[in-house]
């Protein structure tokens, strides 16, 4: 073990939010993740204060692994930046999880942010990435998402030169299927899968977490509160700004928003009769799933982030389960992205 490995379990410990293991290489986190793409991002306005003040509290409650990207800072590093300086006094007893793999200079398309991950590419958007975060190494680096245009022996073999350099710890992937996973694999470990996953959200179960668990791959989920929709502080899209990714997003158009309401109100009965919150049953549901599982809640507000912790020491029971999977046996309605960009493993 590392002396930062060892760091992070201390902290674990002292905290009291459990470790759990992320793939067979090393990797571990406390169980709650944070994602930090809403503090500049997606969701509205972004917060930069809000957001720096959520991560020093999620590192006083125990969370270790906090995750960003190139793309959240759409090319300026300021996501990265934000989350170097928050991290800034305890570094070393941390995951710092990041991503690569778009063109930022290339113009948007109907098909999203050009790809980009060739091998040149992947080491200039390392060094600005570790520029942006003010460290010397990155934790986790992960491919954000399969360019059809690199072979992924090439991505997953310049990964493990950055490794060999000391400049990334672990390999990651990101909405990535079975093919690509057992191929990146035999090339390097692939140490964790991120993907997105929630009570809403259930296409890995079926064929990608099979392999993650047979290849003994960790499995982070992304929108794992359903882009907050699991909390029930939702609204009809219409009344989202523009820049608020919910004013398209298919999940809150009219008749799907309608239907997940009903479903989330009645997760939230279920929720008041354990003495939880619905965001809490979301997170633990997740947790649930099996112990190679380290769910990454997006959240601006430290007082939300805490609500969320809170969530690793909740208990469902087998009748809670199938109670969830009573009132959302197939996840939400409507699709988590439109076509144009929908992932395809
Ligand atoms: N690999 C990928 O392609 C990919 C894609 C998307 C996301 N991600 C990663 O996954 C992370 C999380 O995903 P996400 O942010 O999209 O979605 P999420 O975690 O499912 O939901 C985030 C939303 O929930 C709200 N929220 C969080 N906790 C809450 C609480 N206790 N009560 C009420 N509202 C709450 C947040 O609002 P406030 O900020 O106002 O609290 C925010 O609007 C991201 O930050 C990013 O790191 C990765």
């Amino acid at each position: 073990m590392t002396q930062q490995d060892k760091n992070q379990q201390d902290k674990n410990q002292s905290s009291n939010l459990p470790t759990r293991k992320l793939g067979t290489q090393g990797l571990q986190a406390g169980a709650i993740g944070l994602g930090t793409m809403g503090m500049t991002m997606a969701y509205g306005a972004g917060d930069e204060p809000g957001g720096i003040a959520t991560i020093r509290r999620a590192y006083d409650l125990g969370v270790t692994l906090f995750d960003t990207a190139e793309l959240y800072g759409m090319g300026t590093g300021s996501n990265e930046q934000l989350l170097g300086r928050a991290v800034k006094d305890f570094r070393d007893d941390v995951v710092i999880a990041t991503k690569f793999g778009f063109d930022m200079d290339a113009p948007q398309n109907a098909a999203g942010m050009a790809l980009n991950s060739r091998p040149d590419h992947i080491r200039e958007v390392t060094e600005n990435s570790l520029r942006h975060l003010g460290t010397d190494h990155i934790d986790v680096l992960y491919q954000h998402r399969v360019d059809p245009d690199v072979p992924i022996e090439d991505v997953a073999g310049t990964i493990g030169e950055l490794i060999a350099e000391g400049k990334v710890r672990y390999l990651g992937l990101s909405e990535a299927g079975p093919d690509i996973l057992r191929r990146a694999h035999a090339v390097h470990p692939v140490s964790v899968l991120q993907t997105e996953y929630s009570v809403f959200e259930r296409a890995v179960e079926a064929e990608v977490l099979p392999v993650v668990r047979e290849l003994g791959i960790g499995f982070v989920p992304y929108s794992p509160l359903g882009r907050g929709f699991l909390t029930g502080a939702v609204k009809p899209a219409a009344e989202y700004p523009a820049d608020d990714m919910r004013s398209w997003d298919d999940r809150w158009q009219p008749g799907n928003y309608e239907k997940n309401l009903a479903a989330i109100r009645e997760l939230t009965a279920l929720a008041d009769a354990k003495g939880i919150t619905v965001t809490q049953l979301a997170l633990a549901w997740l947790l649930a799933q099996g112990d190679d599982i380290v769910p990454i809640p997006g959240t601006r507000s430290p007082q939300r982030l805490a609500e969320n912790v809170a969530a690793a020491h909740v208990t469902l029971t087998p009748q809670d389960l199938a109670r969830v999977q009573e009132i959302l046996p197939r996840g939400a309605a409507g699709s988590r992205y439109p076509e144009a960009i929908m992932p395809s493993w």
